[in-house]
């Protein structure tokens, strides 16, 4: 196309594609609104429509995102939110046979989904099991490494939340965010920085940038 037709092409398409992305930003302006002040679990419904093949070719792919959040062959790894289960699965083959997640949701309907999407994949080192991030049924000190994608915002006290995560962490174990600016519940990391390197965490290692970003922080104690 010459570039004379191109810049009359752009010309012609800006307005159209400003004027989509307007109530696109008016809605979720709104929604981030509310949910300031109302927060709930994501409804069941929604697993299968956030966890689709676009965010897994060209935004997050389930196995890069694996190797992302630091995990690794032989780990014991917690999951807090599994969603659909397409990250909980890539784990599982990242910390291979000699490893194990542990994949924890507040929802019932969600851990029931997930239990299905396992048993029909034949995962066998992945145990899902309903429970609250705030009271873990797990020991202290037993995790390597614990991830959650897109579920801090949606906690109302992240720092209990945290404070829990730290007791079952391992000494030097790791705590893995990561957060895309679409989510409503986007949480900005200069935010998780200044909450959470008070509770016993130091910042480990940034990857992304503002819109999509992955923080990994080490319990220092
Ligand atoms: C937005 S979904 C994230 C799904 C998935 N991680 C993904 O990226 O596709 C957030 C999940 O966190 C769970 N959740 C919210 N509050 C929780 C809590 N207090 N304890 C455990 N899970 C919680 C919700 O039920 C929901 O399944």
């Amino acid at each position: 196309m010459p570039r004379s037709l191109k810049i009359v092409v752009g010309i012609i398409l800006s307005p159209v594609i400003i004027a989509l992305l307007i109530p696109v930003l008016i809605l979720h302006t709104l929604v981030r609104i509310v949910r300031k002040f109302w927060h709930f679990p994501m409804p069941e419904f929604m697993a299968p429509l956030i966890d689709n093949k676009y965010r897994h070719k060209y935004v997050q792919p389930p196995g890069e995102m694996a190797i992302r959040h630091g995990i690794s062959p032989g780990m014991h790894v917690l999951e807090v939110g599994p969603g659909n289960a397409t990250y909980t699965i890539a784990s599982s083959k990242q910390v291979g046979p000699t490893g194990k997640i542990t994949a924890i949701d507040i929802e019932p309907k969600m851990i029931e989904r997930v239990k299905n999407r396992l048993d029909a994949e034949g995962i066998e080192n992945v145990d899902a099991m309903v429970a609250d991030v705030y009271a873990l049924p797990f020991p202290d000190k037993s995790i390597d490494l614990c991830y959650m994608m897109m579920v801090i915002g949606e906690i109302p006290d992240p720092r209990k939340a945290v404070r829990e995560i730290y007791r079952v962490l391992k000494p030097g174990g790791l705590l893995t965010f990561t957060e895309i600016l679409i989510d409503p519940d986007y949480p900005l990391r200069s935010t998780l920085i200044r909450k959470f390197t008070t509770l016993g965490f130091e910042v480990k290692e940034i990857i992304g940038g503002f819109f999509h970003y992955t923080i990994i922080f080490r319990k220092t104690i």
